[in-house]
């Protein structure tokens, strides 16, 4: 049997700048993972396809075309000139809450390319895998940028530019945030959508959000890059302000936002579309578990601390 594994993802600032050819940077959170096994079965059964989360397991052959999971099977097997309907059970797990701006369906399809890759002893190249999970991502939300499936592909903080080859970095020392659930299913094709007419109405202004988010965010990856982490704190409650002002916030989230700072974070944003989801907070071992219980006694599902460091690549 194949197995492999890929993890979630938050986004730690430039959501929706993003989408217009601003910088993000984004992060893996290997504290969730999904997890694709590829094994052989009986000749001529074809392949099944099986996501017990997901309610689905059938054979890929019955599958739709506009189906993410088995977009990504054919193009995995088409990619490494694979039979297109071969005798293999194909089962995908998750661990990584559905809609919360965790990057579970990217990270769902990168398990998936990851797992079949190593079925045909194939490298799992990060930037093909990439490329593949592109294509289902673009199923779930229309026109993503593609930081998510950058993101979990590489398994590393990456400093995202659509378009552009994505630009892995290291932090000069790990540094831990809690993620919280509001709970809420984070409607991202719905504040996407919202952003985009408030910038065809006033393209001057938003325009000039989107540069101050990109001057943030520059001013992040030098803070993570230098160790200077006093500095990153501040520039996550600013991008929370323009964020606001995009009009992707929402009171529980601004509720869950103020509980962590008030609990001793030294800074929290929303993270991802917005409007639900995950907010992210900047905690030290120190402040954790103040910050953890705040939070959950302000009405978070449940919370993750994870630390991002130095683990690299998707497990094999
Ligand atoms: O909700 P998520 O984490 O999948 O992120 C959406 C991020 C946006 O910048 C709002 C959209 C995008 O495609 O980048």
């Amino acid at each position: 049997m194949s197995t492999a594994s890929a993890p979630g993802k938050i986004i730690l600032l430039g959501e929706h700048s993003v989408v217009y050819g601003r910088p993000a940077i984004a992060v893996p959170v290997w504290n969730v993972q999904a997890t694709a096994d590829v094994q052989p079965q009986r000749p001529g059964r074809g392949c099944t396809l099986s996501a017990p989360q997901l309610d689905r397991s059938g054979p890929l052959a019955a599958a739709p075309v506009d189906d993410p999971l088995a977009l990504v099977t054919r193009l995995a097997l088409a990619a490494l000139g694979a039979p297109a309907d071969p005798d293999l059970c194909i089962s995908v797990h998750s661990a990584i809450p559905i809609a919360g701006g965790l990057g579970s369906g990217a990270a769902i399809s990168a398990a998936l390319v990851a797992a079949i890759f190593a079925h045909y002893g194939a490298p799992a190249d990060p930037a093909q895998v990439s490329a593949l999970v592109f294509e289902s991502e673009r199923i779930h939300h229309g026109t993503p940028s593609g930081i998510d499936n950058t993101v979990i592909a590489y398994g590393r903080p990456v400093w995202f530019v659509k378009g552009q080859p994505p630009q892995l970095f290291t932090p000069a020392a790990p540094f831990t945030l809690a993620i919280a659930d509001s709970g809420i299913t984070a409607p991202t094709k719905e504040t996407v959508g919202d952003v985009r007419r408030g910038w065809q109405n006033a393209p001057a202004r938003y325009e000039r959000w989107f540069d101050k988010i990109a001057e943030l965010v520059v001013a992040a990856r030098t803070a993570v890059e230098q160790g200077e982490m006093q500095a990153l704190g501040p520039l996550l409650n600013a991008n929370q302000a323009l964020l606001a002002r995009l009009g992707v916030s929402s009171p529980p989230l601004e509720h869950l936002i103020a509980a962590a700072r008030r609990a001793g974070a030294a800074g929290a944003k929303l993270s991802g579309g917005g409007r639900g989801g995950n907010i992210i907070a900047l905690v030290t071992a120190q402040s954790a578990p103040a910050v953890e219980a705040a939070l959950l006694q302000a009405g978070a599902r449940r919370v993750i601390v994870t630390h991002v460091g130095a683990q690299a690549g998707l497990v094999v």
